[in-house]
């Protein structure tokens, strides 16, 4: 362990200093404030390291992502979403015997208890279904109470994964005025949800294998991100040991801002007003680069990648070859990538490193997959289960977990005495 010195005022501090197994430093700043009297001031959490985690492991200057040290190109070439569900919740690849019995167990625990069907009643058509899913995740936690028994901790995170998939189906069906359809236990994850999704009681419904290879690599990419603001809100609610639901319905919450998963919803909202408005590109560029409007070019830019998102490299790839595999000429993939060339020519663009993010070129596959657009975002949170679940664990199996509570820098009033109404 090394040490940071610090001169605050004439007076020197030694600070420890940690590294990580990338060789990643941070300056542990726990004893500051015992010994120094100041905290620190860091908005936004840009320099703030809020834990040690061993889940996922970011290079944002390298374009590096990677899940317990494999590569996302390799997971999003060969692997399945509930393969990389239990690699990121238990830490390792699981055997034949282990993905088995994890797919079985997803499978039968699918199905909703019949009164929280009543539930989707209550919703308005038009409201939207990440309001409808988080209020549907804390709802969960009324049936299975929370427990901090290791069995039951399984138990619920297994649960959160099937039912959270169930609930998205429902909610579109409901925004629909179609029936419920139910899981089937013959299909896999992603085929059921597709299932649930799109077939109707009146015939029959086959799950289209390039569908359900595209929702696999969607899902995955999506799976975790280390510290962001879902996943650091859901550590941040775990750490009060609010349970596993109440931790990730948080989670869903903080996901739906545009600034975060609900950007890939507005790009393909921006691509379509681009589109309607005679598809001039540079007219939006102008406006992203003007600090009077308050437009920015949605699934643009990054807080840690600063040369590439590989996730938007691969979504890129694969979003040719989907649509083009269903037969789908979506004039938005040409406007997309039109734009993106526009923009990366665009000195604006380069000097402050803002390139194509996650959500840039995820939309179009979910239209391509017949998703709508306002469930873009529900999809975006099915995809990041895995890692809320495998962050809120870490944070619950470690001895050295706190309560969350950060400082602030008072810039209030100084004291002044109360006025009576009458005086006002
Ligand atoms: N369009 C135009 N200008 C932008 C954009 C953009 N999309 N993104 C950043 N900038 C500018 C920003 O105005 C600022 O300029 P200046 O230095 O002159 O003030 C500079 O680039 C740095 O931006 P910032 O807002 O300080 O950067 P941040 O790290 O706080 O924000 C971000 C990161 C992702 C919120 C931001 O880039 C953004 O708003 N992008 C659009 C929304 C989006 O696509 N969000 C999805 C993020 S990836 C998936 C996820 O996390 O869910």
């Amino acid at each position: 362990m090394g040490t940071a010195t610090l001169n605050l005022e004439g007076k020197e501090y030694e600070l420890p200093t940690v590294v990580g197994s990338e060789g990643e430093v941070g300056i542990d700043i726990a004893k500051l404030r015992s010994s120094t009297g100041a905290i620190t001031l860091d908005t936004g959490y840009g320099n703030t390291g809020a834990c040690e985690s061993a889940i996922t492991f970011i290079d944002g200057e390298k374009g590096i992502l990677r899940y317990r040290g494999y590569p996302i190109e390799q997971l999003a070439e060969r692997s399945t979403f509930t393969e990389v569900c239990y690699l990121l919740i238990h830490g390792e690849l699981p055997n034949r015997d282990q993905l088995d019995r994890f797919n079985h167990d997803l499978t039968y625990h699918s199905m909703l208890h019949e009164d929280m069907k009543k539930f989707f009643e209550g919703y308005p058509p038009s409201g939207h279904p990440m309001a409808i899913l988080s209020s549907m995740i804390a709802s969960l936690s009324t049936y299975y109470p929370g427990s901090s028994r290791d069995e039951a901790i399984e138990l619920n995170s297994i649960r959160l994964l099937s039912k959270a998939a169930t609930i998205a189906a429902f909610s579109y069906k409901k925004s629909i005025g179609q029936p419920f359809i139910y899981p089937r236990n013959d299909l896999s994850y992603t085929a059921n949800f597709m299932h649930m999704m799109f077939a109707v009681p009146a015939e029959p419904y086959m799950v289209n294998p390039v569908l359900e290879k595209a929702l696999n690599l969607l899902l995955i990419l999506h799976a975790d991100h280390e510290q962001n603001c879902s996943t650091s809100t859901v550590r941040m609610v775990g750490s009060s040991q609010a349970n596993l639901y109440a931790s990730i319905s948080a989670g869903v919450c903080a996901l739906s801002g545009p600034l975060h998963g609900g950007a890939n919803q507005r790009v393909i909202e921006m691509l379509t007003r681009i589109r309607d408005d005679g598809g001039d590109y540079q007219k939006y560029v102008r406006m992203a680069k003007d600090k009077s409007s308050e437009f920015r070019l949605m699934g643009f830019g990054h807080r840690v990648y600063k040369n590439f998102d590989p996730r938007a490299r691969l979504l890129k790839k694969h979003a040719d070859a989907v649509l083009s595999q269903l037969g789908i000429d979506d004039p938005l993939l040409e406007m997309a990538k039109n734009l993106e060339e526009v923009a990366l020519a665009d000195d604006f663009f380069v000097e402050r490193k803002l390139y194509p993010n996650v959500d840039f070129y995820s939309g179009i596959i979910y239209r391509a997959m017949g998703i709508p657009t306002n469930m873009f975002t529900v999809m975006f949170a099915l995809g990041r289960l895995p890692g809320w679940i495998a962050h809120w664990k870490e944070l619950h199996d470690d001895p050295k977990t706190r309560i969350n509570r950060p400082r602030q820098i008072y810039t209030g009033a100084t004291l002044r005495p109360f006025v009576a109404l009458g005086a006002r």
